[in-house]
């Protein structure tokens, strides 16, 4: 994250002696991203967290398939359905529905409390689809409800403790996910053009402090999953300064840029992650020249996976696909899309849409995981031409 925050006690000068009470020292630590070149945090935890007493490999393979024959396809989440549905949690519940080398995108109803979680080999980005639910960590909790993208830098140690009717699309990246650089000034404070800025940003405001002793922390690092149990619990953190944290920010704060004739995709851009991008298509006043046309035109997304996550509203180009809330389609390079038939003359004159959809576009193929599979509708690649192999 671009900018400072400070949290609970802290000493004075950074690498001092900093006691607790009793005066035994605090354990320092430094959580630094790019090799302690780029942003970091100092951590003083009451035990040292280093202290590990054993170590189990629960790798579960995660496999996934080209997206052969190459097509538009349309994939249901409303239809998932759990084995039992009660005891799902927010981490070892997550079902694979797409992935590629830089970014796995998963889907889960969470019921339960998930286990103590960190994920090594990248940043996480969870997006509410509904519900409520209170995220822990080593930083602090917030509480997070629809419409909140959640921000998780690798190796932050949190568990998910759902409220009612959690639903969560989640992005496993392999590197950073921030705000697009093009917002930010050299210094990485948000401009005055970006949709978004500090203010609509929440993170940690005070210590979560869990006394306990061997428990368990699932770790997610570049070769698979890990358990470890640790001698403490790890949410001893008595306090923390730094620009690197967990943060949120609601979907409903980013405020759309809109403009006379249609505005290209990129102006809904949100965050950058590496190789891909994730954009807010949110509820907004639609292009105002007299002969404007407001649904998007066809168009080739030349160089990238286009995925869109339909959660609110009623997303005016897709009107009679099938597509519904908690749809998701992709609509891959090589094969131009555009609003269904009928759409661009429904449009014509409209001047609010009233819609919601969170778009991944990602530069390297997107393969199709299990969860994807278990809910594709098998209509969606015809219905532009309202014929084809699954269409009757
Ligand atoms: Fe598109």
């Amino acid at each position: 994250m671009p900018y400072y925050r400070q949290v609970g006690e802290i000493p004075r000068k950074r690498h001092t002696q900093f006691r607790a009470p009793d005066g035994s020292l605090y354990a320092e630590e430094l959580m630094g991203v790019e090799g302690f070149s780029s942003d970091s945090a100092l951590l003083y935890h009451r035990h040292l967290p280093t202290a590990i007493v054993d170590a189990v490999d629960v790798t579960v393979p995660r496999d996934t398939a080209p997206n052969l024959p190459l097509k538009p396809r349309h994939f249901r989440t409303q239809d998932l359905k759990w084995e039992a549905p009660a005891d799902v949690d927010a981490v070892t519940g997550r079902r694979l529905l797409f992935g590629n080398a830089d970014v796995r995108i998963c889907f889960v109803e969470a019921t339960q409390p998930s286990p103590l979680y960190r994920n090594a080999a990248g940043d996480e980005l969870l997006y509410v689809q509904t519900g409520t639910a209170v995220i822990e960590t080593i930083y602090g909790s917030m509480a997070v409800g629809d419409g909140d993208y959640v921000v998780l830098p690798t190796s932050c140690t949190y568990r998910v403790v759902p409220g009612d009717d959690l639903r969560l699309l989640v992005l496993e990246a392999s590197g950073h996910i921030g705000p697009p650089k093009r917002y930010l000034s050299t210094k990485g404070q948000f401009l005055e053009h970006s949709p978004y800025c500090e203010r609509d940003l929440r993170g940690p405001v005070e210590p979560l402090l869990v006394d306990d002793t061997d428990v368990e922390v699932f770790v997610r690092h570049r070769a698979g999953v890990t358990k470890f149990t640790y001698a403490n619990h790890p949410f001893d953190v008595v306090g923390w300064d730094g620009a690197l944290y967990p943060w949120a920010f609601n979907i409903r704060d980013f405020e759309p840029i809109t403009g006379r004739v249609h505005q290209p995709p990129p102006v809904h851009q949100t965050f950058e992650g590496p190789n891909f991008v994730v954009c807010s298509f949110c509820p907004r006043k639609v292009d105002y020249h007299p002969l404007a046309v407001p649904v998007p035109y066809n168009h080739a997304n030349v160089d990238s996976d286009e995925l869109m996550f339909y959660v609110g509203g009623n997303y005016e180009a897709r009107k009679g696909s099938g597509i519904g809330l908690g749809s998701l389609s992709l609509h891959p390079s090589g094969v131009t899309h555009g609003p269904q038939p009928g759409a661009v003359e429904g449009a014509l004159g409209v001047d609010y849409f009233d819609e919601t959809a969170v778009m991944v576009d990602t530069f390297r193929p997107l393969e199709l995981g299990e969860a994807a599979d278990a809910c594709e509708d098998p209509r969606y690649a015809w219905s532009w031409a309202k014929r084809g192999p699954d269409w009757s």
